[in-house]
């Protein structure tokens, strides 16, 4: 985006492979209008990438910040991508940090190193962090048209990187100082969070108590102030499965709810197993056909994807216990080109299968036949763990379809609550 509004750019990434690709004018992740915004901006001579930084007016640190064991933030690749700069720096250079990082890293691990330079950070330097949160799928028309939150170490550090994204960004941006900037884009990620924790655990009350969950948000939703989002497999990608947990490792006394939140969405594969066991039962070592291994729909990102730890259970574990046995899985995902596990081409992926779950929500899935995917399975049963699919166009072509969150009428044993009949929904009166 740079380098199409007139700033000459060099991209850099310790991954030469990565370099050579965008230095052809091609790309290495999937996002649709990508290829042809890098294709545009290395032929316009505004853009080039290298393997080492060089001088500069502007410096953007955008590098990972995943987590490490015992869910702690991994800051060795902004420690050392700062460390980078060092010898390049200047006076009056803006240094911005992009990554999503724990509240207080500008101030506390950012500004340090850059005092390595022997500049007066505060006086020589600007600096600023500035987090993305463009939603992958749609990254290029969000860096346009989202807001942006901007947290200088001063004002003016804030003012300058302001008037850097103004030359793309057509939403608003708002100045701050850093940390607040910081813990602002840990909030959003854990705010959802949270709300698919409480999503989540409506599906398990919901299945127990028989009735089905989708329709019990859709009602809720119908409040003008209630918006309750998806319940699903478990939450996957780098940012809302990790952020949440870089204010419990500062705050672990008083982020109470957010671990808790953490540990809900983290046992929803459990979950998923349960009732794929239940599904089960009676056959021994199935063959099941796994949907998915992105963490979410139309994406190539499989980043602490729910699917993953589902498919490691069934390898390795006895995760559906010892009357099922080990199955024997296929797994197809057409936005995935590298995974762990073998990935079957369509065909192969459904051919005697006992069992189809679907783990992500791919476009391509919404769209199968299933009178064609009739043919080439042994038994019809497939179960959704999205609501991605039309249930009644499959149950027509004979499918048994299990839904995740839907009790489907029939409480679970021990409950108090008598079957119910799904009632129909009634015209609201004026
Ligand atoms: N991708 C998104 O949609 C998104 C959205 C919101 C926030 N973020 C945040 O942005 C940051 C980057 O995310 P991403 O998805 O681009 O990560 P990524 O893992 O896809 O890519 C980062 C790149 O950084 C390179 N790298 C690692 N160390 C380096 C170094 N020292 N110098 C130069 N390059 C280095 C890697 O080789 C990799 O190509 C993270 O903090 C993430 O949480 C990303």
């Amino acid at each position: 985006m740079f380098a199409m509004h007139g700033n000459k750019v060099v991209g850099v990434d310790i991954n030469e492979s990565v370099v050579a690709t965008i230095n052809r004018g091609q790309i290495h992740i999937e996002e649709p209008g990508l290829k042809t915004v890098v294709s545009a901006a290395i032929h316009s001579g505004n853009l080039r990438a290298s393997t080492k930084p060089v001088k500069a007016d502007v410096f953007i640190l955008a590098v990972p910040t995943p987590f490490r064991q015992g869910k702690k933030a991994d800051m060795s690749y902004v420690e050392s991508a700062a460390r980078a700069i060092v010898p390049h720096l200047r006076k009056g250079n803006l240094v911005i940090l992009e990554s999503t990082s724990p509240a207080g890293t500008t101030k506390d691990l950012i500004l340090p190193i850059l005092k390595e330079s022997k500049l007066d950070v505060e006086k020589d330097l600007y600096v600023a962090h500035c987090p993305e949160r463009v939603l992958p799928g749609r990254i290029l028309e969000e860096l346009i048209a989202n807001d942006r939150i901007i947290g200088g170490i001063n004002r003016e550090s804030a003012e300058q990187a302001a008037a850097l994204y103004r030359c793309f960004v057509t939403g608003n941006i708002f100045c701050t100082d850093a940390t607040s900037a910081e813990l602002s884009k840990l909030v959003e990620n854990t705010y959802r969070d949270v709300n698919i924790a409480l999503a989540n655990e409506l599906a398990v009350i919901c299945e127990k108590l028989g009735v089905n969950v989708w329709d019990v948000i859709n009602l809720a939703n119908k409040h003008p102030r209630v918006n309750i989002h998806r319940p699903g497999p478990g939450v996957g990608g780098h940012c809302i499965s990790v952020d949440p947990w870089f204010i419990v490792e500062d705050f672990p006394d008083d982020a109470k709810l957010i671990a808790l939140a953490r540990r809900r969405n983290d046992a929803m594969p459990h979950h998923v197993l349960q009732k794929m066991k239940t599904i089960l039962e009676g056959v021994k070592n199935p063959r099941i056909a796994i949907l998915g291994v992105a963490y979410k729909g139309n994406v190539d990102d499989t980043r602490e994807s729910p699917s993953v730890e589902i498919i490691e259970q069934l390898v390795h574990g006895s995760a559906l216990g010892k009357g099922v046995g080990k199955p024997r899985l296929t797994i197809y995902d057409p936005h995935v080109k590298h995974f762990d596990h073998e990935l079957s081409a369509f065909e192969d992926a459904f051919r005697d299968a006992d069992l189809i779950v679907l783990l992500t929500d791919h476009n391509e899935y919404r769209y199968l036949d299933p009178s064609s995917v009739g043919e080439l399975v042994r038994s019809k049963q497939i179960f959704d763990t999205r609501n991605c699919l039309n249930r009644e166009k499959w149950e027509k072509a004979g499918f048994t379809t299990h839904l995740i969150g839907d009790g489907q009428g029939k409480p679970a044993a021990g409950s108090k609550v008598p079957a119910i009949k799904p009632a129909k929904a009634t015209k609201a009166r004026k």
